[in-house]
C-alpha cells in the first residue's frame, strides 16, 4: 500500500513533478512523499532532498535514508532540448532509469513510475488514433530514449519482477507549472501571451495537430495506474494516455472565444519537424480497460479553465 510506505520523486521541480508532489502531499500527508531534484527549491517544499539522478549511490543513500519504497523517476531532458545535446540527455534519460531500476531489481524499492512520451512514435507511426501496438520508429534522442526505456521496463519485470509502470504522457497542458524544453510548450506559453499581449507568435505551424492533456488529468491518470492491483497493469513497456487533440489554430480560435482580440501568427522553428514526427490523435483502450482511465477535459473545458486560473497571476 503506497500509503504505508515512504515514497520519492525524482525530478520534483519539473511540470510533472511539481503538480504531482503537491497531489500525493495532499492525498498521504507531506511527511510520507519526499521531493527530489539537481537544484535547491526557490520556496519551501520540504521534506526535500537535492539528488542528481545520474549518481547512483546519492540515489540509494536517499532511498535508504527515508526508508523509500516508491519511487517516480521524472529527470530528463524533453524533446527540443534534448535535440541540443544529444549525448547528455542520452545519459541522463538512460542512467538515470537504470539507478531506479536497479534499486527495484535488488529489493531496495518496490514500485517505479517512470514517464514515456508520444515521442516514442514516429514518421512511419500510424498518425491518427495510434494503437498501443505499432511501428515505433522516433527520430528524436528523446525519443529513442523513452522507447528505449521502455524495453527496459518489459525485460525488468519479465526478467526480475520489477513492478514498473508507465504513461507515455502527451503534451502537458496546465497552470500551476511551466513546461521546459519541450516541442508541446506552445500550448502552454500561447496562454500567458494571449493574457499578456494578445498575441502569439508560434513555433509549430497553423495545422500542426498533437495529442495533448490537461495536467491535472495527467497528474491523475498518474497517481491511478500507481494505486492500480499490480495484476491489473498487464502493459509493462508503457501505456498510450489520451486527453485530446487540437492544432495551433484550433487552440487559438477556442481562446479568442474568450478572448476575442486575441491574434496569433505562426513561425515554425526546429520544432516543426520533431512535432511533424509524432502522432495527431492516440487510443488509449488498453489505459480505460486495464484501469479505468477516462480524462475529464476536453479543448473547451482546458481553454477555460487556464484562462481562469491564469487572468489573475499574469499581468
Ligand atoms: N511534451 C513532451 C515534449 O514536447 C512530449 O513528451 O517533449
Amino acid at each position: 500500500m503506497i500509503s504505508e510506505t515512504k515514497t520519492l520523486v525524482i525530478g520534483a521541480l519539473g511540470q510533472v513533478g511539481s503538480e504531482l508532489v503537491e497531489q500525493l502531499r495532499l492525498k498521504h500527508g507531506n511527511d510520507q512523499i519526499i521531493a527530489s531534484d539537481i537544484r535547491e527549491p526557490e520556496h519551501d517544499f520540504a521534506p526535500f532532498e537535492v539528488l542528481n539522478v545520474m549518481d547512483a549511490e546519492a540515489v540509494k543513500t536517499v532511498v535508504e535514508k527515508h526508508n523509500i519504497k516508491v519511487v517516480y523517476n521524472l529527470a530528463a531532458l524533453l524533446s527540443a532540448t534534448a535535440e541540443q545535446n544529444p549525448a547528455f540527455a542520452w545519459e541522463l534519460n538512460m542512467a538515470g532509469h537504470f539507478n531506479v531500476l536497479n534499486l527495484a531489481k535488488d529489493g531496495i524499492i518496490d514500485t517505479i513510475f517512470w514517464p514515456s512520451s508520444i515521442a516514442v512514435f514516429g514518421p512511419t507511426t500510424p498518425q491518427n488514433q495510434t494503437p498501443q501496438d505499432c511501428i515505433m520508429d522516433p527520430n528524436t534522442v528523446y525519443g529513442i530514449s523513452k522507447l528505449a526505456g521502455e524495453r527496459w521496463n518489459q525485460y525488468y519485470f519479465e526478467k526480475y519482477d520489477v513492478d514498473v509502470r508507465s504513461l507515455r504522457y502527451p503534451g502537458l497542458v496546465g497552470y500551476k507549472a511551466l513546461p521546459g524544453g519541450g516541442t508541446t510548450d506552445y500550448a502552454v506559453d500561447i496562454f500567458h501571451k494571449a493574457l499578456k499581449d494578445g498575441n502569439y507568435t508560434s513555433f509549430l505551424s497553423e495545422n500542426t495537430e498533437l495529442p495533448m492533456i490537461y495536467s491535472g488529468d495527467a497528474i491523475r491518470a498518474t497517481i491511478e495506474i500507481m494505486e492500480a492491483p499490480k495484476d491489473a497493469i498487464k502493459v509493462r513497456s508503457s501505456y498510450n494516455l489520451a486527453g485530446m487533440s487540437f492544432t495551433p489554430a484550433q487552440l487559438a480560435n477556442a481562446i479568442q472565444q474568450h478572448l476575442p482580440d486575441f491574434s496569433i501568427n505562426y513561425e515554425p522553428d526546429f520544432r516543426q519537424p520533431i512535432a511533424d514526427s509524432w502522432p495527431s490523435s492516440i487510443d488509449d483502450a488498453y489505459a480505460r480497460k486495464d484501469w479505468n482511465w477516462k480524462p475529464a477535459y476536453d479543448t473547451e473545458g482546458l481553454v477555460k479553465l487556464m484562462l481562469d486560473n491564469l487572468r489573475e497571476l499574469v499581468v
